[in-house]
Order: C-alpha cells, then sequence, then structure tokens
C-alpha cells in the first residue's frame, strides 16, 4: 500500500507468469492518512489481477475499530473487475448487508470461520433464499475431531494438538460446559485425550 508503482509491477509480473488467474488482496491503505485502495484497486486492475479483495481497513488498524465497508463500496465503484468485501462478516446476516451496501461480487470470512466453518453454508444458503440447518452439538464436535485430526497428520501430534488448543476452543464455544472442557484442552497433549474430552462434551 506504501509502493503504488511497486504494486503495480509485482501483480503485473504475477499476471505474466501465473497460468491461473491472479487476484489481489488489499487493505484500506496503510494509516488514515493514506487510504488508497481505490487508487491500488485500478493499478492492480490496470496490471491484470482478475479480482481484489478489499479488507476495509488500514494496517495501521489492525482489527480495531471496525471495518469500515465504504472503503469497499469505494473500489467497486471504481473498477470492473469483481471486488470481494472483507472485514467484520461474522454470520449470513453481515454478508448480506456487506454486499447491499458496497455492491460487492462476493465476500471473504476470515475470524469468523475460527472454530466456524459452517459459516460459509450459512450465507451460501442465505444468498439461496434457502433455509438454513445450523449444525447441532455432535456435527460441530465431529467437524471438530476431523479438523484435530487433519492438525495432526500434517503436522504431528506434539505441535498439531498444540495448534488445535485454540481451535476445540471456539469450536466448543457456547456448548455447556464449555468452560471446564476449555481447561482440560489447555493441559491436552494427545489426540486421544482431545477426543475424549469432545466426546465428554457431546455425551452431557
Ligand atoms: C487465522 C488468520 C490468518 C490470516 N492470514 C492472512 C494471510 O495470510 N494473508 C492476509 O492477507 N490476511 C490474512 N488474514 C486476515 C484476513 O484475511 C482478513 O483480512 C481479516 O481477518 C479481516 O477479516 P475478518 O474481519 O473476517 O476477520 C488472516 C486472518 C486470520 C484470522
Amino acid at each position: 500500500m506504501k509502493s503504488p508503482d511497486l504494486c503495480g509491477k509485482i501483480i503485473s509480473g504475477c499476471v505474466e507468469k501465473s497460468a491461473v488467474p491472479v487476484t489481489v488482496k488489499i487493505r484500506a491503505g496503510w494509516d488514515k492518512s493514506s487510504v488508497n485502495c481505490v487508487e491500488i484497486a485500478k493499478i492492480a486492475e490496470e496490471a491484470g489481477a482478475s479480482a481484489i479483495c478489499v479488507h476495509a481497513r488500514t494496517r495501521e488498524q489492525l482489527y480495531e475499530p471496525s471495518a469500515n465497508w465504504s472503503y469497499i463500496k469505494a473500489v467497486k465503484d471504481a473498477v470492473k473487475i469483481p471486488v470481494v468485501g472483507n472485514g467484520d462478516i461474522f454470520c449470513a446476516e453481515d454478508a448480506v448487508n456487506m454486499m447491499e451496501y458496497t455492491c460487492c461480487d462476493s465476500v471473504m470470512v476470515g475470524r469468523g470461520a475460527l472454530g466456524n466453518p459452517f459459516i460459509f453454508d450459512e450465507i451460501k444458503h442465505r444468498l439461496q433464499g434457502k433455509p438454513y440447518t445450523p449444525p447441532d452439538i455432535f456435527e460441530r464436535i465431529q467437524v471438530a475431531k476431523e479438523h484435530i485430526s487433519m492438525l495432526v497428520s500434517e503436522k504431528g501430534e506434539k505441535v498439531g494438538i498444540c495448534e488445535a488448543r485454540k481451535h476445540v476452543s471456539w469450536y466448543i464455544k457456547g456448548i455447556p460446559s464449555a468452560a471446564i472442557a476449555r481447561r482440560s484442552v489447555n493441559f491436552a497433549t494427545t489426540l486421544d485425550e482431545m477426543f475424549d474430552i469432545l466426546d465428554g462434551l457431546a455425551s452431557e
């Protein structure tokens, strides 16, 4: 965001060498005194990007305050390539509100998917006008177990379980007795221990 010319060169270089469409993700700007997402989006389009995603905060803001979706709207008004809106989508309602307000073509979800990968299905149903049934406790736990298993097979039990702790805590948020289980999760070191904790929650 600080070097628009370089940004253009990087994107056109990628587009030239890539066999697949190149998409670009940007922020609103570096800080509030240098908001330049519209300028960068136009450069990206000119450089051959196939779509652009805008996280509607500056780099300096990190996650506070809440995302300012008007930046996404401004980019949407300025380019012809598809625009993906990003920032503060935690449920289907948020996605619909963002799409209505900014006219963006699709949305990207970050933190809202942590422990809740079901959010994509929820949003999809909502956009298609279909009724949505949220996962019950058993499905949530089943998906959490699949997630941990994949982490362990990818990274080994020691690292996988360590990383799984935060994910499991997110998955079980809102489940009765989750507070007690969360403490055990933080001491679990094996896949079996994690599974026992999760199965215990499902059987309550
Ligand atoms: C676990 C996690 C990993 C992320 N990794 C990246 C990344 O590699 N590159 C990136 O541009 N943004 C990354 N982000 C930022 C998100 O893509 C997104 O822009 C930001 O979280 C705002 O969206 P949200 O409000 O839906 O969380 C990450 C976010 C999270 C939560």
